[in-house]
């Protein structure tokens, strides 16, 4: 087996994770801001939770239903926004952005489960699906 099909399994693996053990999944008590989002072409949803204090996201958390690839992708950005400042989360935000536009991004920073998405730039179709959390982050931000 090559090392990119080795790469390859393993970021597949990565991604049934996060889908079937999402990290951060369920609804936020108290104060926060909700945001709820879909993905028009086809129909799949997120309702996403952050707290926010001192600038800080202190807790996040999503509801939703979709495709292995949204999911996973929710899982992932709440998994690596929660304890960020906001400057952070959107600075990571833009890294993503650039990963699934096929750019060369920004590899100082430790994008961790993140990068088993990088493959889904191949597949126009599907980044709506991995943007799809994202998009509700910097909305709620
Ligand atoms: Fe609906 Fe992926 S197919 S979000």
């Amino acid at each position: 087996m090559s090392f990119n099909n080795d790469l390859d399994s393993l970021y597949r693996r990565v991604i049934m994770d996060h889908y079937k053990n999402p990290r951060n999944r369920g609804a936020l008590s108290g104060d926060s801001v909700t945001i709820d989002m879909n993905n028009p072409t086809c129909g799949d949803r997120i309702r996403l939770q952050l707290k926010v204090e001192d600038g800080k996201i202190t807790d996040v958390k999503f509801e939703g239903e979709g495709c292995s690839i949204s999911m996973a992708s929710a899982s992932m950005m709440t998994q690596a926004i929660k304890g960020k400042t906001i400057e952070e989360a959107m600075h990571l935000s833009h890294i993503f952005s650039d990963m699934m536009q096929g750019k060369d991004y920004d590899h100082d920073i430790d994008l961790d489960d993140i990068e088993a998405l990088q493959g889904v730039c191949k597949f126009p179709a599907r980044i709506k699906c991995a943007t799809l959390a994202w998009k509700a982050m910097e909305k709620g931000l």
